[in-house]
Order: structure tokens, then C-alpha cells, then sequence
């Protein structure tokens, strides 16, 4: 089976490193890749989102399947593209209707409020509801969390302690901020607790639990400074023991795959359950309509199953014959990023040391080849996950090899995990 991979981050790198390891899998191209994706297939240097030139390339090559990784492409709709141009072709990931549960903070509200799941209370404004926004933060307790409805690239939460300060925001965001993505604004509750995330794949019917995850999304040492795309991860969460897991299975998961199949929503991939627990009670933050990233840098070393086995599975229908074999021990990884990053940083630095690591896998995120060999490409440059009895342990082998791996301007968290002892 030949397969086409679509993305460039670290995420890709490690479904590319278990999509090789698959039988099944006899060729796979990697649009666009990045250094470590060129070990393991065939990049080419094309935009996920330009659907005609990944249509091209799926016609040129004979593809017979496509798995994409980061949501942009799902939210604007390429699986149903496809419906149109290829309706054989296996595509991995929800329709344009399923991806709205990312794409729209509001849609994946109103999705929990009908389903009965547990999450924050919200109201949702538009420039038309300016007033009734205004007058409804003043009715709440600080702190206040806004959200910009549609994708922000991470930026479009914004929480603060003043409700002075809460109505400005909500006028910038209103009045453009964020673009059309905030064009409408979630008001929710804020709910204080721990998150961790647990990622399902589902056929639209059935759905597998993979292993669950938790990452570090604050660039500074016990969570302080801004927010990155994330700065390592653990698998598993000492604190989701089988109790709380039951609950979110029970809860949270149950009723989100019997409210897609509810609403006749074509949802054929993965889903990311952003989830805080408060008290002992599972709430969910936000949906993705993909794995996370750097949470897929731990999830798939530990997934045991043919990858594309269950990929096949899920493009058929079939999941319910499918179980999940995950490896006991704990896999963390550890983010090497630009200096400067998530603000302005320099690209073009070359990495050394790759090759001298020992006892951790390597998944290149910002890399690519250079005529000076593999240089910096990005903010996060590369994940190092390692294998142990317990995160601690396996940390031991990243932090190591976090110092074996060089460029210029290299910074990485040292204390992942700081809050789970
Ligand atoms: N209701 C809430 N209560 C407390 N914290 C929240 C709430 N909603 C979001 N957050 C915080 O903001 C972060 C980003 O929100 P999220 O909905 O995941 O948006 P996105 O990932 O699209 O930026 C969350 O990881 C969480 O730390
Ligand atoms: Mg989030």
C-alpha cells in the first residue's frame, strides 16, 4: 500500500516512523516532511492545503491512502475534496462537518451541551452581541476565559483576572483581532484542575482509545512564560488511574462518538480530547479533529498495533474488530527549540550530534537538509523520546541526549514531568 503522509512537524515524523514499520506499507510519500521524514520516504515539497496539487501527486504516484496530520487541511475540508475527486481513496481524518468540533470553539460547545458531556458553561457573542457579551462578563467571577471561535494557531484563548480587562479583549476580538476566526467569541468558565489528553480513533461508530498523554505548553520552567507548541510530553499520566479513565470513557468519549454518529457526521480518524481534571471529574477543554503534537512523539512509540492496520480498519468501518496493545512502560519526550522561539527566531543553524544519540528516538519537527547537512528549519527543531520503567527514567536517556544534540541557540525544558511526583 502505497501512503501518502500530509505534514512537517514532529507529529509527522513519528506516524512516518510507524507507518514504515507496517508490512503493509510499501512506499510512503511525506508532503511537505521534513529531514527525518526524507529517512523514511519520499518528501515533496507541496502546501496540505493546495487540495489540487495533493490530488496531482495521489493521481501520479497511484496513493491509496492519505493520512493528515495537522488540522488546517481537515478544517477546510479536504476529506470531503477527496469525496468528490476520489470516493475510493482511504482518507484518514473527519469531514469538513467533523472537523468543525476544532475548527469552531462554538460548534464543539453546542456538540457537548446537546450530547450532556462535561465542560465549562459558556455563551457564545458576535459584533451584534457586543452589548449582551459586555454585560455578561460583568455578571461572572473572575477569572474569565475568551476564545476566538475559529483557529488561531494556538494564540485565541485569552484568560484574565479583570473584567475591565476581559471587555476590552472581547471588543478586540470582535473587532478583529484574530481575524474571521474571532468573528465570534466563546465566553467560558473557568475551570481549574490538572489536563492531561487521551486521543481516539474512531470509524465514525466504533472507536479505539489509544495511550493518553500529557504536554507542556509553557516555554519556562514549571510552567512559566508564554505559550509554545509544546515543549515535551509523558505516556502514561501517573494521575489517570482506571477510575478516572473509566469516567472519561464513559463520559466524555461514549457520547462524543454516539453524537457524531447522531448527527450523521462522516468522521473516519482521530480525536484529540483535551481534557482538565477537576476535583475527580473528567471536564473537556477543547476537541482537535488530529493527534497532538509533541503528544504523538509518545503515543506512537508506545502503540504496539500495525498502524495501518487500524487505519484500514477505520476506512472500512471495522474498528470494532480491531484492539489497542499498548506498551507498559512510560515514553517521554523532550523539545529542542530556536532560541528566541515562540517569538522571533533564526532558521539555517546547523545540527549536530544526531547520529551520536544513543537510547532515545530522534523525530525531527523544524529540520530540513541543507548543503551544510540537516540545519534548523523551525521553533521546535526536534523531539528526543525515550522508553522507561517510569517518566523519570526515561527522562534520564532524554535529558542525556538533549545535551548530544547541538546547534546554535538550543534551549529545552529540564523539568518535564515537574508536576506529576
Ligand atoms: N475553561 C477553561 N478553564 C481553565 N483553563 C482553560 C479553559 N479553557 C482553556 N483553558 C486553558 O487555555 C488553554 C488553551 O485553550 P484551548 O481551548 O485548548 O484552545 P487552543 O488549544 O485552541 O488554543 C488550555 O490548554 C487551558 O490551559
Ligand atoms: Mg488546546
Amino acid at each position: 500500500m502505497k501512503i501518502l503522509l500530509l505534514g512537517s512537524g514532529g507529529r509527522e515524523h513519528a506516524l512516518a516512523w510507524k507507518l514504515r514499520q507496517s508490512p503493509l506499507c510499501t512506499a510512503l510519500w511525506i508532503a511537505p516532511g521534513n529531514a527525518g521524514t526524507a529517512e523514511l520516504g519520499t518528501n515533496i515539497a507541496l502546501d496540505p492545503n493546495d487540495f489540487p496539487a495533493v490530488a496531482d501527486l495521489v493521481q501520479r504516484e497511484g496513493i491509496d491512502m492519505v493520512l493528515v496530520g495537522p488540522e488546517e487541511p481537515l478544517v477546510r475540508g479536504i476529506y470531503d475534496y477527496f469525496q468528490v475527486h476520489f470516493p475510493n481513496l482511504p482518507v484518514i481524518g473527519p469531514s469538513q462537518v467533523g472537523a468543525q468540533l476544532e475548527g469552531s470553539k462554538a460548534f464543539a460547545k453546542e456538540f457537548m451541551l446537546e450530547m450532556g458531556i462535561p465542560t465549562a458553561a459558556y455563551r457564545e457573542f458576535t459584533a451584534a452581541t457586543l452589548q449582551a457579551g459586555l454585560d455578561y462578563i460583568l455578571t461572572q467571577t473572575p477569572p474569565i476565559v475568551l476564545k476566538a471561535d475559529g483557529l488561531a494557531a494556538g494564540k485565541g484563548v485569552v484568560i484574565l483576572d479583570d473584567l475591565a480587562a476581559a471587555q476590552a479583549e472581547l471588543r478586540d476580538m470582535l473587532s478583529g483581532k484574530f481575524g474571521a476566526a474571532s468573528a465570534k467569541v466563546v465566553i467560558e468558565q473557568f475551570l481549574s484542575g490538572i489536563e492531561f489528553s487521551v486521543f481516539a480513533l474512531t470509524d465514525g461508530k466504533d472507536y479505539l482509545i489509544l495511550p493518553e498523554a500529557k504536554d507542556y505548553k509553557r516555554v519556562g520552567e514549571a510552567d512559566s512564560g508564554p505559550n509554545t507548541g509544546g515543549m515535551g510530553a509523558v505516556s502514561p499520566v501517573p494521575f489517570v488511574d482506571e477510575a478516572l479513565m473509566k469516567k472519561v470513557e464513559e463520559t466524555i468519549i461514549k457520547p462524543t462518538i454516539a453524537g457524531i454518529a447522531k448527527r450523521g457526521i462522516v468522521y473516519k480518524g482521530f480525536v484529540f480530547f483535551g481534557l482538565i481534571k477537576v476535583g475527580g471529574e473528567p471536564f473537556v477543554i477543547e476537541y482537535n479533529c488530529r493527534l497532538g503534537d509533541p503528544e504523538t512523539e509518545v503515543v506512537m512509540p508506545r502503540l504496539q498495533n500495525d498502524l495501518v492496520e487500524l487505519l484500514q480498519a477505520t476506512h472500512e468501518g471495522i474498528l470494532s474488530q480491531q484492539q489497542i496493545v499498548m506498551d507498559p512502560r512510560s515514553a517521554a519526550t523532550i523539545i529542542l527549540v530556536s532560541g528566541g522561539y515562540p517569538g522571533d527566531y533564526e532558521k539555517g543553524k546547523v545540527i549536530s550530534g544526531l547520529t551520536a544519540v544513543k537510547d532515545s528516538m530522534v523525530f525531527h519537527a523544524g529540520t530540513k537538509n541543507s548543503s551544510d547537512g540537516i540545519v534548523t528549519n523551525g521553533g521546535r527543531v526536534i523531539a528526543l523520546t525515550s522508553f522507561g520503567d517510569n517518566f523519570d527514567e526515561a527522562l534520564v536517556f532524554s535529558n542525556r541526549n538533549a545535551e548530544v544534540v547541538k546547534f546554535e541557540g538550543k534551549y529545552y525544558r529540564r523539568d518535564i514531568g515537574f508536576d506529576l511526583h
